[in-house]
């Protein structure tokens, strides 16, 4: 079994930050994505990983992994010259995956039970598809199945305007190599990609065993801001500790708060679910709950909650931040004069709600 780590795409919904940062590097709870992604990979046991990365972004996501083996396995780079669709991604990995069945998986997807019992269905029913499924309150956002009365797949729709059921495809598929001579028959769709409900659906057509698995614990599509601070609000909830390795001075840090070492804590309050990376001050402040901030950061005189902020920001004497998502080397202050006008500098596609 290999695996396949989708990192490519534009990533256009979350610009600014991706005009700078692969989507999947970004972090949730101080770690990128992508880390999370190769956890799970590793906790089922697959040790051949292909990634398929942009021209753009291919570099960072390169550093980040290098070999893999931090998770005992070896990546391969796979460079996808345009975003044409997830199929499109498979068809160029092709020699990489040879005749092995293999687990595709977005780098941009967090699910909460990993795949090693999806795996081990996958296996011992000898499928030649399983799709993992969510029940959605907005399926028309998504790839969206009908099960028969039976739990059969009867057939996938690619963001439908009227949805058919509210069963989301989460972004993890396992596939034997009949998808292969199937994605050599697609044709481009209306927005010009290879789709993967395409080809499912044709598998689905040719008769072969497509099967369903729902998903039981949370999902997370990490593409736009509110789903990212919901993912780590969720990843903090669950996975978040009490461990203070740095400097915790006259302040008071509050259930599971993670301290990094060299931060450090002067006269503040740290709410927890919260974590604090290496190098950070928070001085004169209320940090949390559902914090992340990023490694070096300086938060003094002001209050933050609910946000995720990357390294190198400073956040002065602002009252109160929430549900923000700060990129590196960002300055937040007040006027240190108290007028009333705002003073900005602001890159392209920035949002600011006052
Ligand atoms: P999407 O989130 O569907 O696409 P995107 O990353 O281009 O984002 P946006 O819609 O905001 O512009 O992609 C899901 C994952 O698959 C993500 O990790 C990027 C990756 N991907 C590829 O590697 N190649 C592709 O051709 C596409 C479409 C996505």
């Amino acid at each position: 079994m290999k695996g396949l780590v989708l990192c490519g795409g534009r990533g256009t919904r979350l610009r600014p930050l991706t005009y700078t940062i692969a989507k999947q590097l970004i972090p949730v709870a101080n770690r990128p994505i992508l880390s999370y992604v190769f956890d799970h990979l590793a906790a089922a046991n697959i040790r051949e990983v292909g990634v398929i990365i942009s021209p753009e972004t291919g570099p960072a996501v390169q550093e980040f992994l290098g070999d893999g083996a931090r998770w005992n396995a070896k990546v391969s780079y796979i460079v996808q010259k345009e975003p044409l669709g997830l199929a499109h991604a498979v068809k160029i990995a092709r020699d990489f995956l040879g005749d092995e069945p293999f687990v595709m998986y977005l780098g941009d997807n967090l699910l909460q039970d990993g795949i090693v019992s999806a795996l081990k269905r996958f296996t011992e029913e000898n499928v030649d598809a399983l799709i993992m499924l969510k029940p959605v309150q907005n399926p028309s956002a998504f790839g969206v199945a009908v099960l028969s009365e039976q739990g059969e797949v009867i057939r996938l729709v690619e963001k439908p305007r009227i949805p058919p059921s509210n069963l989301a495809l989460v972004g993890v598929y396992l596939f034997s190599p009949k998808i292969h001579p199937v994605i050599e028959t697609l044709r481009p769709s209306w927005r010009n990609e290879l789709e993967i409900t395409d080809a499912i659906q044709t598998l689905i057509e040719k008769g072969a065993r497509v099967k369903p698995v729902i998903v039981d614990g949370w999902w997370l599509d990490t593409g736009k801001k509110d789903d990212l601070l919901d993912a780590n609000h969720i990843v903090l909830k669950t996975y978040c500790t009490r461990n203070i390795t740095g400097v915790v001075d006259n302040s008071e840090v509050v259930d599971n708060v993670s301290v990094a070492p060299d931060a450090r804590i002067v006269n503040s309050k740290i709410l927890g679910p919260t974590v604090i990376g290496a190098g950070a001050l928070i001085e004169n402040s209320t940090v949390g709950p559902y914090a992340s901030i990023g490694a070096e950061c300086t938060i003094r005189n002001s209050r933050i909650e609910g946000s995720v902020v990357l390294e190198k920001s400073t956040i002065i004497g602002v009252n109160r931040i929430t549900r923000s998502l700060i990129g590196r080397q960002v300055k937040v202050q007040a006027n240190p004069k108290k007028e009333h006008d705002l003073r900005l500098l602001l890159s392209d596609s920035s949002e600011v709600e006052l």
